[in-house]
């Protein structure tokens, strides 16, 4: 059954805190090809014909704990992918705000077309041939664990192998975002944003609504 065929359990109004305006809160249906936003960017890199190759994505998230799995969705024709097929192996760097231009230019750009190889200064870690960049302020080597084919991307499964950072970008020990200065994509609208500030201490705020 279809939970929004009985639209009159979506209907309800609430008087806005600050003012004495009426709002709606009657819930509407939107397109189902709404998109998971916000998401944080990255730059996934692979060597491709004996070249660094970088390619922007948003569709990125962690999927097992241990061993450290992180899962991220590529067209299937992205010429990166055909790095990651043929080495098994790809890095993940985390961008900070002063990458946004690059880091656009890397998802504009494929470089089956233009010379990507020169955008970053790039280093190499214990993998060997998996290149990463060194203006990033968080990088990781994966190898691949596994690569599902889904109709219209490959999702790249990668378990995590070395991770690097500096400490400039931590503090206590651990990575400070305050430091690194991440930002994320957000469709509607297509736009990077930077981050705000923290709202609240995770597995903690929460404890006041235990009776
Ligand atoms: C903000 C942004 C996010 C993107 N996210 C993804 C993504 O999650 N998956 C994907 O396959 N392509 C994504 N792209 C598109 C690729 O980055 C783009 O097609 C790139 O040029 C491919 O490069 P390559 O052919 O050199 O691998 C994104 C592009 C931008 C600008």
């Amino acid at each position: 059954m279809n939970p929004l065929a009985d639209k009159s359990s979506l209907k309800g109004a609430v008087r806005s805190s600050n003012t004495s305006e009426l709002q709606d809160m009657t819930k509407i249906e939107i397109n189902p090809g709404v998109a998971p936003f916000p998401k944080p960017i990255i730059l996934v890199g692979a060597m491709v014909e004996g070249n660094p190759n970088f390619i922007t994505i948003a569709w990125f998230n962690r999927m097992n704990g241990t061993p450290n799995i992180w899962g991220l969705a590529m067209g299937k024709k992205h010429y990166t992918l055909e790095g990651i097929r043929k080495n098994g192996k790809f890095s993940v760097n985390f961008p900070s705000v002063e990458l946004v231009e690059k880091t656009d230019f890397c998802g504009i750009y494929s470089g089956r077309e233009v010379d990507k190889s020169n955008t970053f200064e790039v280093f190499y870690g214990e993998l060997g041939d998996v290149p990463m960049i060194k203006e990033c302020p968080v990088t990781a080597e994966c190898s691949v664990h596994e690569i599902i084919e889904l109709p219209k991307t490959a999702l790249v499964l990668g378990e995590v192998r070395h991770a690097y950072s500096e400490e400039r970008f931590m503090t206590d020990g651990a990575l400070d975002a305050r430091k690194t200065r991440p930002f994320v994509f957000i469709r509607p609208g297509d736009q990077y944003w930077s981050l705000g500030d923290a709202i609240g201490d995770a597995w903690s705020i929460g404890k006041v609504h235990k009776e």
